[in-house]
């Protein structure tokens, strides 16, 4: 049990990777695996895109802000939020599908989560690198058009898996007492935790880019948080079928 808690606190992602393939058997096992993740109402509610086709792959890099490892990992699958294989049987069996609640959308976007973060650990042990591929939803419609995605499914994320050809850093996480509370939720003592681990993360930020001002934690977040990000998901997972009501 110990090995397997070393493992999760070692986790880095890996952005560069070997020629290496990954054995038929092994990619299985971590199909499995992810497979075995607990699934909300045993909706099974995940889908896994396996993606070989160079061009694909090429494009997909492109759309993703042109991130080459997408197109360099010796595997890249794409994880999809899937409501369409158990709704399917909403007709099978007579009955209206009602399945485009928010609850829904909720319950298949964890489902995927779940699902993705097994296969990844299964991954790392087996000495694997894996980067996850958020920078898809940039463009989803594109990846629905590439992958030919029906209504009740949509992309979730990417996930780039192969042999590591670099050796990063861990990257600091937040301090516990910012991230675990007692009993209720209070912001005690957390600015000054964070003002440490702020340092922390600066001190990451130079030391991976050899030198330079190295950002804070906190000057990040509130960056990403005070822009607009992928403003269209709204309309686009609409679109896809996912109403939110
Ligand atoms: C859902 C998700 C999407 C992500 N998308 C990207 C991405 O598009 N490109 C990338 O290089 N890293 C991506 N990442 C990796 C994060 O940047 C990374 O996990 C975070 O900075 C912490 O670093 P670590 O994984 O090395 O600990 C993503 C991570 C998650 C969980």
């Amino acid at each position: 049990m110990g090995s397997v808690i070393e493992l999760l606190k070692s986790h880095r992602s890996i952005r560069k990777f070997t020629t290496q393939e990954i054995a038929a058997d092994l990619f299985q096992d971590l199909i499995d695996a992810a497979q075995a993740a607990a699934t909300s109402s045993f909706l099974q509610g995940s889908t896994i895109i396996r993606v070989k086709n160079p061009e694909t792959r090429q494009q997909i890099a492109a759309l993703a802000g042109n991130q080459s490892y997408v197109e360099t990992a010796a595997e890249f699958v794409v994880f999809c939020a899937d409501l369409k294989r158990a709704g399917n049987y909403c007709d099978e069996y007579g009955k209206a599908f009602e399945g485009d609640y928010t609850e829904h959308f909720l319950i298949a976007t964890v489902d995927v989560a779940l699902m993705a973060q097994n296969l990844v650990i299964a991954a790392e042990s087996a000495g694997l690198g894996i980067c996850y591929i958020g920078g898809i939803r940039n463009d989803p419609a594109q990846m629905v058009n590439l992958l030919q995605l029906p209504k009740g499914v949509y992309p979730v994320f990417g996930l780039c898996l192969g042999y590591p050809d670099q050796d990063p850093e861990v990257k600091p996480r937040l301090p516990t007492s910012v991230v675990v509370k007692q009993e209720i939720y209070n912001e005690e003592g957390d600015k000054a935790a964070i003002a440490v681990y702020d340092e922390q993360v600066r001190e990451y930020y130079r030391t991976r880019t050899g030198g330079g001002h190295g950002i804070s934690w906190s000057e990040q977040v509130a960056n990403f948080l005070s822009g607009k990000v992928r403003p269209h998901m709204k309309e686009f997972l609409a679109a896809q079928g996912f109403k939110f009501k």
